[in-house]
């Protein structure tokens, strides 16, 4: 079976139309320019190679802010450590003797077939990483083939989000205090073709968040809240003072009216993000969510949530299949993919670790994490003999 190297790096998702190879040069004459080895340790001096590569150099790429404000979580940060810390405890089964020299990774998600279950989770202010924010964001989601989830406080407005490159997009919701305001951001992500609506719904207020205290987090001059061009909140901090826990980017007094609201004004599909308890999900399939994202806000708001891995079986078993369920939180392998897809979930959503990407490389960062843990993934499928995500059962997991 002769295939070419080049072929070969295709088909393991290696090559992103041939901006991998750029990504790694950029990265390497980046950090010869900051002297070469430094606060990255070893990972600096080689090409970055796994996700935890990009999480030591991302530092040294962002200013102290930006970076405290996307690693961070809230308080002692645990919900954050378990997040990942859940999928080490989980070991697998192999399977051996399985044809696996063809994979298929694809899924379909609300009519649209996706070609692997890794998709870009909403984060706000992507030019506190890179210059060219979510722009670079969405040409390294479009060159990974990554489907990307853009938030209501992206520093780069919907419609040039949009533009920036093809390829589907979802729109996050954050309801605004201003209805009126709500209902015409829908009607741009409409007009732009976004074609889910995800609503966040685990934030009535912030969390703890001591990393964003003690270094003043704020949005520099310059950068703003592109999406709400118009309203108060455009620009500045996310909180209000030491005195109060709301802040004016977040409605307070959401609750499942707003949800049945929200269906009555949009033909898109609402899928509600940040559900943990499994009363919460069934409640969601009733008031007629499509979908759900099992997450706990990448630890960032309420800490000592469980591991969100911990908390997707009860939830998968009490939806039992009426809609898709997908999970967010400490996914850093691709191993990680298969337990979640194991446990249940339809695709999962990845946050950091494409900021760290984006920190490091621009759109070529974003789009070799996702390679790269797509890649991890298809390795994992065929370690266990798994050559379709259907095949991903709960015997996958060592008991
Ligand atoms: C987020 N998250 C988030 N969620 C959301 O619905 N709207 C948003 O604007 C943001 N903003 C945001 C900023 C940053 C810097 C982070 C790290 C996260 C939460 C995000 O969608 C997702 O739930 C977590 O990031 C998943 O955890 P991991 O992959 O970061 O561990
Ligand atoms: C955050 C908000 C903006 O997690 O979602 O920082």
């Amino acid at each position: 079976m002769a295939i070419t190297r080049r072929e070969m790096l295709r088909t393991t998702g290696l090559l992103a139309g041939g901006s991998v190879l750029a990504a790694e040069s950029t990265v390497t004459g980046a950090v010869a320019a900051a002297g070469g080895v430094g606060a990255a340790g070893a990972a600096a001096a080689d090409t970055p190679a796994d996700i935890f590569d990009y999480e030591k150099l991302a530092p040294t790429r962002m200013t102290t802010m930006g970076w405290n404000y996307i690693s961070g979580g809230a308080a002692d940060e645990l919900s954050l450590r378990w997040n990942h810390e859940a999928y080490s405890r989980l070991r697998l089964r192999p399977r051996i003797l399985v044809d696996v020299s063809v994979l298929d990774t694809r899924v379909t998600l609300f009519g649209r077939e996706l070609a692997f279950p890794i998709l870009l989770a909403p984060t706000a202010y992507h030019k506190l990483a890179h210059p060219d924010g979510e722009v670079a964001t969405a040409r390294g989601a479009h060159a990974s083939g990554a489907l990307m989830v853009v938030s209501t406080s992206a520093t780069t407005s919907l419609e040039d989000v949009a533009s920036a490159a093809p390829g589907p997009k979802w729109f996050q919701l954050y309801v605004q205090p201003d209805r009126e305001f709500t209902r015409e951001l829908i009607r741009r992500a409409e007009a732009a073709r976004y074609e889910v609506l995800v609503v966040t719904v685990d934030s009535p207020v912030l969390g703890a968040r001591y990393r964003e205290t003690r270094t003043k987090f704020t949005l520099p001059p310059g950068i703003e809240r592109a999406n709400l061009k118009g309203l108060k909140t455009a620009t500045g901090g996310h909180r209000a003072t030491e005195d109060t826990i709301y802040s004016a980017l977040l409605d307070p007094k959401l609750t499942w009216k707003e949800i049945e609201w929200l269906r009555s004004i949009t033909k898109l599909p609402v899928v509600l993000k940040g559900v943990m308890n499994a009363d919460d999900a069934a409640r969601a399939v009733d008031v007629g969510a499509a979908g759900l994202i099992v997450s706990n806000h990448g630890g960032r708001n309420l800490d000592t949530l469980p591991a969100t891995i911990d908390a997707l079986p009860e939830v998968a078993a009490r939806i039992g299949g009426r809609v898709p369920v997908l999970v967010d939180g400490g996914i850093r392998r691709g191993t990680d993919v298969l337990k979640a897809i194991s446990f249940g979930a339809s695709a999962v959503l990845i946050g950091r670790p494409y900021l760290y990407g984006l920190a490091v490389g621009g759109a070529d960062g974003v789009a070799r994490v996702v390679n790269i843990l797509r890649r991890e993934f298809e390795m994992a499928m065929a370690l266990t003999g798994r050559t379709t995500v259907a095949q991903i059962d709960r015997d996958v997991i060592w008991r």
